[in-house]
């Protein structure tokens, strides 16, 4: 399976998907990272793994549509099948998410459908969450639609929060869990053990 990562910044879960890579446990290819920030560590390690890297960015484009055909040209040319959304502070234009339908997925740092939604990334996240005074968070794998976050779940992992929990140690435990998960939905995705019924997904155990 071809997969196209899109990140803006430092680029763990990515790393965390070539590392799935490399061991041989995901069967599937990076045969582009794309990212809109020249300066993301993203792109460094795409450099370092001879990857190629694209920097794009809606603002360079006269209009949405102009963007997206660049962008589903680039898909077309690097032959993705599936795109795996990774700290990519961008919306996605609606054409390319119609385009590539249950096939776009981002992990989320939090346990959705709480904790989601415009403006919701990064520490933001890790403080609300503690501000509820809710006893888990955790990470999500979702099928990413037109709506930020709320597509259909494929796969969470929750963590226990402690009374001394902060903002800083609890990012930490998610991402752990966030480098788990990601690389076992990919393998779903690449051997074909997804199924989409509306908003409910089935992951079906490995052979
Ligand atoms: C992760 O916490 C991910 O859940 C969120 O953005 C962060 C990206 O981190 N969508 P990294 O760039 O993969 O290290």
């Amino acid at each position: 399976m071809n997969i196209a990562v899109f990140a803006s910044g430092r680029g763990s879960n990515f790393q965390a998907i070539l590392n799935a890579i490399q061991q041989g446990y995901l069967p599937a290819r990076v045969t582009v990272l794309i990212t809109n920030k020249a300066d993301a560590g993203a792109s460094e390690i795409a450099r370092a793994q001879n990857i190629p890297a694209v920097q794009i960015s809606q603002t360079k484009f006269s209009s949405e549509d102009a963007f997206a055909q660049e962008l589903l040209d680039l898909l077309r040319n690097h032959q993705v099948e599936l795109i795996a959304l990774a700290g990519y502070l961008k919306r996605v234009p609606s054409r390319v998410v119609r385009q590539y339908h249950n096939h776009i997925v981002n992990i989320h740092p939090a346990l959705l459908p709480a904790f989601g939604g415009p403006g919701m990334y990064g520490h933001r996240v890790h403080e609300a969450v503690l501000e509820s005074g809710a006893k888990v968070s955790g990470a999500t794998v979702h099928i990413v639609d037109e709506e930020y976050d709320r597509g259909p779940i494929v796969m969470q992992q929750a963590v226990a929060i402690s009374n001394d929990e902060t903002p800083d140690s609890l990012a930490a435990k998610v991402l752990t869990v966030e480098h788990e998960i990601y690389p076992r939905a990919l393998k779903a995705f690449a051997e074909k053990r997804i199924h989409i019924e509306g908003r409910k997904v089935w992951v079906t155990s490995s052979p």
